[in-house]
């Protein structure tokens, strides 16, 4: 495929787009078609990195990458997707070698960035941090995980596997395993999958069952879901099964996350008790919730669903500058 045969892609100088120059903060600003147009993009660019590998539509552009919290695909692909598009990095990814070391605030670290950068990817250890920092900037900020709050860029990538995988989005029964309290990608999910009027099943430990504040979202949209403290109860209807870490960083009590972090471990055995064509998801990294003999399983889409964030990041950063 020639540059000239991919003219038709919805790529190019697009300021009048839904998301030209806005923060990306919460699922909660996202509606269907935003969806859509989301995913249609990311669908070019897939194209385009398969065709052509990298190409210019964002050269010139700067990205700082600020994450204080650790984070390898998020950070990565992020990395990626800007250079994919011609763009370039700032990396801050051991604030404790920046001046957050000498108690910089955020705002301050925001400000100092965007004279640099056009565009800012943050993770923040505290809920909120982004809306904090997009308050204090004028270029926008994307949330790339603010400590137990949300994680929308792996959600929109998270919906994007599930469309490619099983080839639809709407109506399907989705379960949300492992520690559903910490979990930010999951408190992001589970609110984008209300959009599709998807039937949710969350099975947990007790002590790390889904935020009321989540819950009460849900029932608020009329969508039904239910808790369960066993698998069983719910694998044999699940179109996605959708497994977390138990967040060790986010325990007080390290005695208590050692008796649950295997609370839930997926082998070969459960997968011969699940549906023959269902999505078997992770936001990774995992530490022994599925078993690695299960990546061989066709289901398994966890290797996939990496390579898809890389194609939506770049839809997202591109829609975000204004040229897609
Ligand atoms: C997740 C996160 O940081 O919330 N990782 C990621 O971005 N893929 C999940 C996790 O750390 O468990």
């Amino acid at each position: 495929m020639t540059n000239a045969s991919l003219a038709h892609l919805p790529l190019g100088d697009q300021r009048s787009g839904r998301f030209y120059g806005h923060d990306i903060l919460s699922v909660s600003q996202f509606n269907r078609s935003d969806l859509e147009a989301i995913f249609g993009v990311a669908e070019a660019m897939r194209t385009m990195v398969q065709h052509v590998g990298t190409f210019d539509l964002l050269k010139g552009k700067i990205l700082a990458n600020l994450f204080y919290e650790p984070s390898t695909r998020t950070q990565a692909s992020f990395m990626a997707a800007m250079q994919r598009l011609g763009g370039s990095v700032i990396p801050i990814s051991e604030v404790r070698y920046s001046s957050v070391s000498k108690g910089e605030s955020l705002p301050d670290t925001v400000r100092t960035l965007e004279c640099y950068a056009d565009i800012i990817v943050l993770r923040h250890h505290e809920v909120g941090a982004a809306a904090v920092a997009a308050q204090a900037a004028r270029k926008p900020i994307i949330n790339a995980g603010d400590g137990v709050g949300e994680h929308p860029t792996q959600a929109l990538l998270d919906l994007f596997t599930i469309q490619e995988e099983l080839g639809r989005l709407d109506g399907l029964t989705v379960t949300l395993l492992g520690d559903l309290k910490f979990g930010r990608t999951v408190h992001s999910l589970a609110r984008l999958l209300s959009l599709f009027g998807a039937t949710l099943r969350f099975v947990s430990p007790e002590a790390l069952k889904m935020p009321a504040k989540v819950t009460d979202e849900l029932k608020a949209r009329g969508i039904t879901h239910t808790e369960h403290a066993s698998l069983d109860e719910v694998l044999g209807q699940t179109d996605v099964l959708y497994v977390t870490r138990v967040q060790k960083e986010r325990f007080e009590d390290l005695a208590l996350y050692e008796s649950l972090k295997h609370a839930f471990v997926i082998t070969k055995e459960t997968m011969t008790r699940a549906k023959p064509k269902m999505a078997l998801m992770h936001p990774l990294p995992r530490v022994g919730e599925i078993s690695p003999d299960v990546d061989a399983d066709p289901r398994a889409a966890y290797f996939r669903q990496m390579e898809y964030g890389l194609f939506v990041r770049m839809a997202l950063l591109a829609m975000v500058l204004g040229k897609a």
